[in-house]
């Protein structure tokens, strides 16, 4: 379909919460589904140039033993920087079913602060190490969501905006040795994280309310690696899958979350990545659900 011939009638388009229209006006709809590349639909280029391709079967079926170049250049792990050990997870009990059936979307938190302890059970459960295997040259470390080729693009940075024994400020979460780096929790640490999200009362708002809002980057490297630019796609599709684990257990907790996906580019000068080999897919705010009596 040309973007002449296509019908604009979503242009008003109820948010599905039935909060907001986030859409935009007709103009800005063209315009996003013009948006391409050498006169391409950009969404028509990723897809065509992402799939699999039996021509390039055998680059896929490189074996992780093969890939320390593609490990080198993002297993960063901030390592310089300070650490904040967590305390190990708590258990967390629950029925799966329920659980399901509960988890629903919460905007609006209430003032109570996110503890070093939940952020522990939170991240170990969501994405800690559950298994290891031996392997040359690296051990491979399993966690509890899916990841193709266990290469595990999707790197997390808990934005704490509402800590207790925590400081306010920005980390990342280094799965190996369950701890927090320490990024930046001075006073100035989250000053332009609300503006990169797109609507300044709204998504901004439920960042801004968060007691902790985690950003989920792809480190593209690591998966183009193995995968070439199909590694783009699985990069997306995991995030989704970390995204729900982490939602599954805030609900699992009592807390609750929303998957953000209307922030800015300006996130990843935010976190200070570079928004080309590592950059923002997905953000996730959580909090405890305000009560309204
Ligand atoms: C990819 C994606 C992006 C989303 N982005 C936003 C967002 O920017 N702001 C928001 O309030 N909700 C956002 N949501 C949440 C949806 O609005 C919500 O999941 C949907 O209304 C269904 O409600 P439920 O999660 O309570 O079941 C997003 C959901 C997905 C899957």
């Amino acid at each position: 379909m040309t973007p002449e011939s296509e019908s604009l009638d979503l242009a008003v388009q109820d948010h599905p919460a039935g909060r907001r229209e986030l859409t935009g006006n007709r103009s800005f709809l063209a315009d996003v589904r013009q948006r391409g590349v050498r006169g391409g639909d950009v969404s028509e280029l990723f897809h065509e140039n992402t799939k699999l391709d039996r021509r390039y079967l055998n680059r896929s079926a490189v074996t992780t033993d093969a890939l320390p170049d593609g490990f080198a250049v993002v297993e960063h792990d901030y390592h310089g920087c300070e650490s904040v050990s967590l305390p190990d997870p708590e258990a967390v009990d629950g029925d799966l079913g329920a659980l399901l059936d509960r988890r629903r979307s919460v905007r609006d938190y209430s003032d109570r602060p996110v503890t070093k302890r939940t952020l522990g059970t939170l991240l170990g459960h969501a994405m800690g190490p559950t298994a290891e295997r031996a392997a040359e040259p690296y051990d491979e470390t399993f966690r509890p969501y899916p990841s193709a080729g266990g290469l595990y693009p999707v790197e997390v940075y808990p934005v704490v905006v509402n800590g207790d024994g925590v400081a306010d400020g920005v980390y990342y979460y280094s799965v190996r040795d369950h701890a927090l780096r320490v990024l930046d929790d001075g006073d100035e640490a989250l000053a332009g994280f609300t503006d990169a999200f797109m609507d300044a009362d709204f998504s901004a708002g439920i960042a801004a309310d968060s007691a902790v809002t985690f950003v989920l980057t792809g480190s593209f490297p690591r998966i183009k690696a193995k995968y070439g630019p199909t590694g783009y796609r699985f990069a997306l599709l995991e995030a989704g899958h970390l995204a729900q684990t982490l939602l599954l257990v805030a609900a699992a907790l009592g807390l609750g979350g929303v998957p953000v996906g209307s922030y800015l580019g300006d996130l990843d000068e935010f976190l200070g990545v570079d928004g080309v080999d590592e950059s923002a897919l997905y953000t996730v705010p959580v909090g405890h659900p305000e009560t309204h009596e």
